[in-house]
C-alpha cells in the first residue's frame, strides 16, 4: 500500500548534508528559474518544503534586504539546521507548516519551492492551496523532477539494479517520478495560468558524470530499504558504489543524464 505524505528521505542530520551536497548540482538551475519567472528585489516569498533553507537561500539573494522570505517545513529538524545555517540572513523567516493543511493569513509576491510536491499525495491540491496565498499578480513558481529518463548512454548492470531500486521504492511509497514532466497538467487541474516550462539536467562523462546525485538519492533511501529488509548499505556497497558505477560507465564510454529538472512558472490574476 502506497504510504501518502510520508517523507523517506529522512529527518535527521544526514538528510541535511545530503540536502546540501545535492544543492551544488542543482542550486545554479533554480537560481536561473528564479530569475527568468521574475523573482526580483524587494518581493515577498514563500519557500515550501523549505529542507536545508537552500532555495530560501537563493530567493534570499535575489530579494535582498528590501524583502522577505518565510520558509516553511513541517519538519521541525529540519527547520532548527536551516535556521543553524541561515539565521544570520535577517530577510529569512522559518516556520513550522505542512502544506496540506497551509493556511498562513497572508499573501506573497511570489511562491517557491523544489523537489516537494513530487513528495505530497495531491499536488494539485497543495497548488490549489498555495494559489489562495498569492496576492493578483503574484508568481508561482515550481522546479520539479523526473526521475525516469533513460539515465546512462549504455545500458549496463550496475546502473540498471540503482535506478530500478530508486525508481521502485518511490513509486511504492506514492512518490510522484514523473512530476516534473507532470508539472503543466498539475498547474492546469490547479485552476493556474498555463506555466512556462525550463529543463535543466547534469550531464556528463568520465571523471565528468554525475553518478554521485543518484548514489545521493539512494544513500536518502537506505534506512528505508534497511528497514524494509530490501537491501542493507553493505550488500549495496555504499560506500564505493560512487565510484565502481562511473568506472562501469567508463567502461563502455557512455555518459549519464541526472535527474531532469523542470521549472514551470506563471503569473496569477
Ligand atoms: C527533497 S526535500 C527538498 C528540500 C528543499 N526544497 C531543497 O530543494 O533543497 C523535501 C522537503 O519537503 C518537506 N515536505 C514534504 N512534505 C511536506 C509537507 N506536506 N508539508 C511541508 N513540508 C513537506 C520535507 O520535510 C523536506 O524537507
Amino acid at each position: 500500500m502506497k504510504e501518502q505524505n510520508r517523507y523517506v528521505l529522512g529527518e535527521s542530520e544526514s538528510e541535511h548534508s545530503r540536502l546540501r551536497d545535492q544543492s551544488v548540482v542543482l542550486d545554479p538551475l533554480t537560481r536561473q528559474l528564479h530569475i527568468e519567472a521574475g523573482i526580483t528585489a524587494g518581493m515577498s516569498v514563500l519557500d515550501i518544503g523549505t529542507g536545508a533553507g537552500h532555495v530560501a537561500a537563493i530567493a534570499a539573494d535575489l530579494v535582498g534586504p528590501h524583502g522577505q522570505v518565510l520558509a516553511v517545513d513541517r519538519n521541525p529538524e529540519a527547520l532548527d539546521g536551516a535556521r543553524d545555517r541561515l539565521g544570520h540572513r535577517q530577510e529569512i523567516e522559518f516556520a513550522e507548516a505542512d502544506l496540506t493543511v497551509l493556511d498562513l493569513d497572508r499573501q506573497f509576491d511570489a511562491i517557491v519551492g523544489r523537489a516537494v510536491l513530487m513528495h505530497v499525495s495531491s499536488p494539485v491540491e497543495v497548488l490549489e492551496r498555495l494559489r489562495r496565498h498569492l496576492r493578483p499578480g503574484g508568481l508561482m513558481v515550481m522546479h520539479e523532477f523526473d526521475l525516469t529518463q533513460q539515465w546512462t548512454s549504455v545500458s549496463t548492470p550496475l546502473w540498471d539494479r540503482v535506478r530500478t531500486l530508486i525508481l521502485q521504492t518511490f513509486e511504492s511509497i506514492g512518490i510522484h517520478n514523473t512530476l516534473g514532466r507532470d508539472l503543466f497538467a498539475a498547474f492546469r487541474s490547479a485552476g493556474l495560468p498555463d506555466p512556462h516550462l525550463t529543463l535543466g539536467a547534469p550531464v556528463g562523462g568520465g571523471a565528468e558524470a554525475p553518478s554521485f546525485g543518484w548514489v545521493n538519492v539512494l544513500a536518502g533511501l537506505l534506512p528505508y530499504l534497511e528497514q524494509q529488509g530490501i537491501v542493507t548499505a553493505d550488500e549495496i556497497g555504499i560506500d564505493s558504489l560512487t565510484q565502481r558505477l562511473t568506472d562501469e560507465l567508463d567502461a563502455e564510454d557512455a555518459t549519464l543524464l541526472g535527474p531532469l529538472m523542470y521549472g514551470a512558472y506563471c503569473t496569477v490574476d
